[in-house]
């Protein structure tokens, strides 16, 4: 017999359930087996997901997937979760992707999406850096995989790694609120162009307690970046953490608020960095930049602003940056560095860095390249605390 009970009951309980287990789309429905591509899997099981008016959740189980090229796009209805237990892996071969000029994954214009689950997205790119040559030949054959963030707003992405890509890992674009944490970056220290994060024209972005080893910057921070803050990252190998390169693009935007706590940085050729190009039409401001608590593990540089920065000498230096860089901390640095020069600060002639407060620095240069020093032009700063060395000829003082 049916009672009373039944009636109001079951559907209550099925009403807990369902708010309780999300609806779950394993790729292994749509047909996604180990070791084949599973494109379309994924992409069907992304609309059904993302259709549906709950919370869902899309999986990728444990094992070797092939992944030749996706993009996923919202909006969606619901918040979603993609769950990356396995390894998805991209072709070898970037002259064999169906679109060349698209990104290997591109994810975007997706509300509350959350990706985690300790799986692995593999650029297999070892192949590819042989060929890159982009920052030495402005007319390089642009390689084009990378996995995208473009328009999230409200997610996170966690407890994944991307290894070997061929470019940049990951490019995080138009995003707000979005939190990266423990998230890994793997790539060789060989590896040619391949920036762990590269983040720009965003908001409120947080990369915390991440491990990040790579050939090239281990975050890098392009225009129109505002309120970022980067927390417990490890980097090394690569090039360090770094405000630009910016000043190329006429209507590149402000960079302002961005905040390095308490990361470490191990065998890097940069730490801490801020680059500008001389004779370049941008007049962006860099303003509230915040470095503290950082630690440098033999360090080639520990800590540059470069305002007439022209690698492999691309540019002219006939005229100065026009870009100001103001109000910076740099607080309680300690550790090595691997060449005498523990900071270099060289700020525009016509723009000089303005309202730049140095803390307690513990830098130490132990080889044989002669003493240590700090070299400066166009900046003074303030000093609060000790600096060891001396920064900027200042006098060392007690704290
Ligand atoms: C890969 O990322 C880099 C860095 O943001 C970007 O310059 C490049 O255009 C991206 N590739 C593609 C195909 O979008
Ligand atoms: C930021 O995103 C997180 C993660 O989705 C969310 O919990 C939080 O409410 C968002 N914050 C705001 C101000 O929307
Ligand atoms: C991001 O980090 C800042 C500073 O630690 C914190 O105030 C903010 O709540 C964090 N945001 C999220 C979404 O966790
Ligand atoms: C810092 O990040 C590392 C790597 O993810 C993690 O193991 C460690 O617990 C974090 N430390 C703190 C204080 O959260
Ligand atoms: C950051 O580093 C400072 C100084 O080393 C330490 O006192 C503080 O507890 C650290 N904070 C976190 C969240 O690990
Ligand atoms: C230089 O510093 C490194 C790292 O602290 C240390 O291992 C090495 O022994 C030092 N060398 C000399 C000559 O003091």
């Amino acid at each position: 017999m049916v009672s009373k009970f039944t009636f109001l009951f079951l559907p209550l309980l099925a009403l807990i359930v369902h708010a309780k287990h999300p609806a779950t789309f394993n790729i292994g429905k749509y047909g996604g087996k180990p070791n084949a591509n599973i494109a379309k899997a994924l992409l069907s099981a992304w609309k059904e997901a993302c259709a549906a008016t709950t919370p869902s959740t899309i999986v990728v189980p444990k094992g070797t997937f092939l992944l030749n090229q996706i993009k996923l796009e919202g909006p969606c209805k619901a918040p979603v979760e993609l769950r990356v237990k396995g390894l998805i892996k991209a072709p070898s071969d970037y002259t064999k992707l169906p679109d060349k000029k698209a990104e290997w994954i591109t994810i975007r214009y997706v509300d509350h999406l959350t990706i985690q689950g300790g799986g692995v997205f593999d650029g297999n790119g070892k192949k590819a850096w042989t060929k890159n040559d982009c920052g030495k030949n402005p007319n390089c054959v642009k390689l084009p995989l990378n996995v995208s963030f473009n328009f999230l707003t409200n997610s996170i992405i966690r407890d994944v790694t991307t290894k070997d890509s061929k470019n940049f890992h990951v490019n995080v674009i138009g995003c707000k609120n979005v939190t990266f944490q423990r998230f890994t970056v793997s790539a060789s220290i060989k590896s040619i162009n391949t920036d762990g994060l590269h983040i720009a024209k965003s908001e409120r972005i947080n990369v915390t307690d991440c491990i990040i080893k790579t050939g090239d910057d281990c975050i890098s921070i392009g225009d129109g970046m505002k309120q970022l803050h980067v927390q417990n990252v490890t980097c090394g190998p690569g090039h360090g953490i770094s405000v630009g390169s910016l000043g190329k693009g006429a209507t590149e935007e402000d960079v302002t608020g961005i905040y390095v706590k308490n990361c470490t940085f191990i065998g890097t050729q940069n730490g801490i960095r801020v680059k500008t190009w001389p004779s370049a039409p941008a007049t962006l401001k860099i303003t509230d930049l915040h470095y503290e608590n950082i630690i440098m593990d033999d360090v080639e540089n520990p800590i540059v602003i470069d305002q007439e920065y022209c690698p492999w000498d691309q540019c002219e230096q006939a005229s100065p940056s026009l870009i100001q860089v103001s109000k910076m901390t740099i607080k309680n640095i300690k550790g090595t560095c691997t060449t005498p020069v523990a900071a270099k600060f060289t700020c525009s002639k016509t723009n000089p860095c303005k309202n730049v407060e140095i803390g307690d620095i513990d830098l130490a240069y132990n080889g044989s390249e002669g003493p240590i020093t700090t070299k400066c032009a166009n900046i003074n700063p303030t000093f609060v605390g000790k600096q060891n060395p001396p920064i900027c000829d200042a006098p060392s003082r007690a704290a």
